[in-house]
């Protein structure tokens, strides 16, 4: 495991992924596809799209637990794609048995719970990576690209960025009213901690990663509990007989520690929006910069904004969004796996991601702006 590039010398890696759902086929689909690799066992609750999938990707081992693969000693890596609360076990799990880990975001129900497994990471100097994949869009590599050029005394193309708005917002798209999606216990929140966390994500990333330090939140569930919102894209593990107790509409005001600021608002359905909306806007003092998604649009996403001696203009880039976010996050994960260095790949992005959603459900609960624990 101490070259980048897989040759044809270089033993595969051995790899086991968990769940059977839009996750866990997504994360079977990108290794088989990739060189280097190899999916050798497979599990999930739904026997049989268990052997179905197993069959068609020629996986020979197959489980109904998790615990039985992750027990397994000849794999490498485990892939997680299963409900938020098992992120947390099924990582600890696997690090402290010497795998390196693949977890879908968000990285953990709670930031107490972040923090142990990127410990666990630590202690074991495994990869802990995190399937934040809409960061891997062309669109938001184009405006991190934009947004990293410098002129002559270092100045970026927005100036000073002081106010940023992210919001990812559904006007029907709670993922199963009854589903674990929509369960405090085993989803940790709503919309936040699924479609928010995507979009605090690319924020974060193209504004450079500053600390948030600060949440003032509200929180509401005016359409889940009531059965209004649904959605047909039903997850795999749907009806769990559970209570719907997670909001169904988020929005906060975040406070960076140099005084500059992020609107983060999520919905899984509200009476406003035609669709589907993603959005992240930047403000600076000489420039803005939008990237504007409807119904996951693959073109026109990007425009920028700006001045030309005194008139405001508007660019709009053709900046096309090929589809395989995961695949690419994948293969970023292969090769820190395959380097042998390991530092600044043991989960610390996402935890602080997981801090700043803790302080979300915290200031909405409580009434009253709240600290993001460092
Ligand atoms: N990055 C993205 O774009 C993206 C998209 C969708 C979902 N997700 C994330 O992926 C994860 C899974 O979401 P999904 O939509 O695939 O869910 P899903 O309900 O469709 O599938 C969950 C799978 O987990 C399996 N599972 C549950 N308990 C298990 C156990 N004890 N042992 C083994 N398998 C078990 C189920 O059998 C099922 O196959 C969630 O964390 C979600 O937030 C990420």
């Amino acid at each position: 495991m101490s070259t980048t590039t897989p040759t044809d010398t270089t033993p595969p890696l051995r790899v086991g992924v968990i769940g059977l759902g839009f996750a866990g086929t997504t994360h079977l689909d990108a290794y088989t596809a990739l060189p280097g690799v190899e999916v050798i066992a497979l599990a999930g609750q739904e026997t049989d799209r268990l052997h179905e999938l197993a069959d068609s990707r020629g996986v020979p081992n197959r489980y109904a637990d998790w615990q039985d693969l992750v027990a397994r000693d000849d794999l490498d890596i485990v892939s997680i794609g299963v409900p938020n609360a098992l992120h947390h076990p099924i990582a600890v799990a696997a690090l402290e048995s010497g795998k390196h880990v693949f977890c879908e975001k968000p990285l953990a129900t709670t930031g107490d719970q972040a923090q142990e497994m990127v410990d666990a990471a630590v202690r074991n100097d495994r990869v802990l990576e995190v399937a934040y994949n809409h960061r891997r869009r062309a669109d938001v590599q184009f405006l991190s690209d934009h947004l990293a050029q410098r002129d002559a005394d270092g100045n970026g193309p927005l100036g000073h960025v002081y106010h940023a708005r992210a919001s990812w917002l559904r006007r029907a798209g709670i993922p199963g009213i009854r589903s674990w999606f929509a369960n405090k216990e085993t989803a940790g929140g709503g919309p936040l901690i699924d479609l928010g966390s995507h979009v605090l994500d690319i924020a974060l990333h193209l504004l450079g990663e500053p600390r948030v330090v600060t949440a003032s939140a509200v929180a509401y569930d005016e359409l889940g509990s009531a059965g209004r919102g649904g959605s047909d894209r039903d997850p795999v593990s749907a009806a769990t007989g559970r209570p719907f107790d997670v909001e169904d509409f988020a929005n906060a005001l975040l406070r960076f520690e140099d005084g500059s600021s992020l609107q983060l608002q999520a919905s899984w359905a509200s009476y406003s929006k035609d669709v589907e909306d993603i959005e992240v806007e930047l403000l600076g003092s000489i420039g803005g910069a939008r990237l504007f998604v409807r119904d996951y649009a693959t073109e026109g996403t990007v425009t920028l904004y700006s001045d030309e001696q005194g008139v405001p203009t508007v660019t709009r880039p053709g900046v096309r969004v090929p589809a395989g976010h995961h695949q690419r996050v994948i293969e970023e994960f292969l090769t820190a796996v395959r380097s042998g260095d390991h530092a600044g790949h043991h989960g610390e992005f996402a935890l602080h991601r997981s801090r700043v959603v803790d302080a979300i459900y915290a200031s909405a609960a409580a009434g009253r702006e709240m600290e993001v624990v460092a």
